[in-house]
């Protein structure tokens, strides 16, 4: 018996991937809702006693939604080099952007191009999965990626193009890349910085990429001792904000200093009417401290980082003192001022996993859906129609009883958080807590 948390209870991994179709359905799947929910985490295969969460083997999971039905669910493993040679599957095709590759990936799944792909950052390419979640080939987007990408491309929704922080315990830069809408980089702009900082997320405007160079650092020492995830607190690295100008080069990243703290995501970034960068943000105070295999963390808060591109301090707030992570918009108003937020609010005993919070940012008020026995993994806004308003639409998430230790994929209204679910789409197998997904629509 496991003593690692990361192994227990709804962590714990499943051991098969599993097909099924034409799911119970407690409530009436909308009937503009037609594509997949996917989503993606890690499931270890072979975990050491020291597993670290963020290294698991990927598992895939979708339900498929069409004309008011719970067509399918779906679970498959990204394909990678331990999984091949554990069952006898064949090696997956395609280039690798470094030798020390694995060819997995476990922590987002995205739609570009006509394509999905399970993606992960610090040098793993991005997987491409078939409509059914099967793996397809790793991918360099067609030999036009030429370094690192990473789990949260922002996706500007006028040009349809993703923008990406990349980077590599490898490199002394990180690589911000622009991947055209026709699925290929059209940008590359390397940035120099100290450390080797880890940088799990970016942030967009209008006008600017945005870099998170924060004191999680590569640890050399760590490395060495052949630790499994060498990253750890720094008190000597800065804790900075930068802003690049989407058509600008390195040289022109302005750079503020914040109070020292680790962000993994972002809720959104904008800029107001006066030019100004408004950045809301899940801040955690310190992260791996002393390392990422035993780490004082403290609690994550939503606060505000108001950033002049013409000087001055930045202006830091906090909008929300709750505990939180796994912020999500309405994607309709990536890089745009945005009213409403929605994130998970931890559970019992420290967990990431438990109830969900909208933020209604305008009002300053934040309602709190705490379920009893249901432990809900981050939701994913779909808009009720492409012209309905911000919040007009549903918050899908897979969700855990803890009695009867099932899965389902529940389907709230967003502008009726608190009340009871359009749909409960009932799941053959458990889902284990993962990381991200997204909505993927048949249109
Ligand atoms: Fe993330």
């Amino acid at each position: 018996m496991t003593s690692n948390p990361f192994l227990t209870g709804n962590f714990a991994p499943v051991p098969d991937e599993t097909t099924a179709f034409d799911l119970s359905v407690r409530g009436r799947v909308p009937d503009e809702l037609a594509g997949r929910l996917l989503r993606i985490g890690p499931n270890p295969i072979a975990p050491s006693e020291n597993y670290h969460w963020f290294l698991g083997n990927g598992m895939v999971h979708g339900v498929a939604l069409r004309e008011g039905r719970a067509r399918w669910y779906r679970s498959r493993f990204v394909r990678d080099d331990e999984l091949c040679a554990a069952r006898g599957w064949p090696k997956v095709p395609g280039p690798r952007f470094s030798e020390l590759s694995t060819g997995g990936a476990n922590t987002n799944v995205i739609h570009h191009a006509g394509r999905i792909y399970a993606i992960v950052e610090a040098g793993g390419n991005p997987v491409e999965l078939d409509d059914e979640l099967e793996t397809v080939a790793s991918s360099d987007f067609e030999g036009t990626l030429p370094g690192p990408f990473s789990a949260h491309p922002k996706r500007c929704p006028d040009t349809n193009e993703l923008h990406v922080m990349g980077y590599y315990p490898g490199w002394e830069h990180l690589q911000y890349v622009v991947v055209a809408a026709d699925g290929r980089v059209r940008k590359t702009v390397d940035i120099p910085v100290p450390d080797r900082p880890m940088i799990h997320d970016c942030a967009l405007t209008e006008n600017y990429f945005i870099v998170f160079d924060l004191p999680v650092i590569l640890d050399l020492e760590g490395a060495e001792a052949g630790s499994n995830f060498p990253y750890r607190w720094s008190n000597e690295h800065p804790t900075r904000v930068g802003l690049l100008p989407r058509d600008g080069s390195a040289e022109d990243i302005l750079w503020n200093s914040v109070e020292p703290c680790f962000l993994f995501h972002p809720l959104n970034a904008y800029e107001d009417e006066a030019g100004r960068v408004v950045l809301d943000v899940v801040r955690h105070p310190r992260l791996f401290d002393p390392t990422a295999l035993g780490s004082e963390e403290g609690t994550p808060t939503l606060d505000r980082w108001i950033v002049d591109p013409t000087g001055g301090p930045v202006k830091e707030s906090r909008l929300c003192d709750r505990p939180q992570e796994f912020p999500r918009i309405d994607e309709r108003r990536t890089a745009k001022p945005h009213r409403y937020g929605y994130c998970g609010a931890p559970g019992d005993g420290g967990s990431p996993f438990g109830g969900l919070l909208k933020h209604d940012l305008e009002r300053g008020e934040t309602l709190h859906r705490d379920e009893a026995g249901y432990l809900y993994q981050e939701a994913v806004f779909v808009p009720r129609s492409p012209d309905s308003d911000e919040d007009d639409g549903y918050l899908m998430a897979y969700a855990h009883h803890t009695e009867r230790d099932a899965s389902e994929v529940v389907i709230l209204h967003a502008q009726d958080f608190l009340g009871e679910p359009v749909a409960r789409v009932e799941l053959p197998v458990r889902v284990p807590f993962g990381f991200h997904g997204n909505w993927v629509s048949d249109a």
